[in-house]
């Protein structure tokens, strides 16, 4: 039971989710990262100094690796991740789509996933081998065994503009085998709504270890399954991710073998 790490994780993600919400609708400083469409805003930064700050407080041998400022180093091993914004292009753009992410790994597994979307008031919770919740209900997978009756979501890699291996091929192809794509801007948000039965399956191909880590814990214990792209184990230092209700999930790996001439 990891009952105090829970509890300081909920908090962070609550307070980093309502700082975000709160400062949705103001003018925010854009800076760039690799690319002219990999932005980042003052409040990425804000949010994840709130949580790096309360979870070092509280768990000061963990190391913590956070999106914007990188690892630092613990001696428990224990590893906090942590994506403070997930949806920075939408959030700064005002679209109401983004979350808090904080996942809490002890090598070889991630054990503790909170995820926070503080515009619909949602906070999942998923401890490994005990299950997940939403708002404390019960999360569980959809029960849709055809590729054709399924919604799918996906995201495109910020390289997406100079790299070939940019899913638009994948993205073209699953389009016309599931009943819809939907491409929401947070991959947070498609693996918590994965867990919640609301999308059948999530795909992208190129993730950080942030992006997923609590959210595909969320999947896992509502009953779905996770790989990479290929069905090997999902590796966390170089994510690519399959996520599932488990039901369609060879399917769409087949599908993507074939795109892929794999
Ligand atoms: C991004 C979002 C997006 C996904 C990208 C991620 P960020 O995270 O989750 O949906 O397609 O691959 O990097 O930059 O908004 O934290
Ligand atoms: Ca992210
Ligand atoms: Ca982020």
């Amino acid at each position: 039971m990891l009952s105090v790490e829970r509890r300081v994780a909920i908090e962070a993600a609550r307070a980093a989710g309502a700082l975000l919400r709160d400062a949705l609708s103001a003018t925010h400083r854009i800076a760039y990262k690799a690319s002219p469409v990999d932005l980042v805003t003052e409040m990425d930064a804000r949010a994840e100094t709130l949580i790096v700050e309360r979870l070092s407080a509280a768990f000061p041998d963990d190391a913590v690796l956070a999106e914007e400022r990188g690892t630092r180093p613990g001696r428990s091993g224990r590893r906090w991740i942590v994506d403070p914004l997930d949806g920075t292009t939408n959030y700064a753009h005002g679209l109401p789509v983004f979350a808090v992410s904080i996942a809490l790994e002890v090598r070889p597994a991630v054990v503790l996933g909170v995820v926070y979307d503080p515009v619909r008031d949602e906070l999942y919770v998923g401890e490994r081998g005990r299950g997940a919740l939403c708002n404390d209900a019960p999360l569980a997978v959809s029960t849709t065994t055809n590729l054709d009756a399924s919604l799918l979501t996906t995201g495109f890699p910020y390289d997406l503009r100079t790299n070939p291996d940019n899913n638009l091929r994948e993205y073209a192809v699953l389009s016309r085998r599931a009943r819809a794509v939907r491409r929401i801007g947070s991959a947070v948000i498609d693996l918590a709504w994965v867990a919640a039965g609301r999308f059948d399956g999530y795909w992208e191909l190129r993730l950080g270890a942030w992006d997923v880590a609590a959210g595909a814990l969320l999947v896992e214990e509502a009953g779905g399954r996770v790989t990479g792209i290929t069905g090997a184990p999902l590796d966390l230092e170089r994510p690519t991710l399959l996520a599932t209700n488990g039901r369609i999930h060879d399917t769409v790996l087949a599908i993507l073998a074939e795109t892929r001439g794999g």
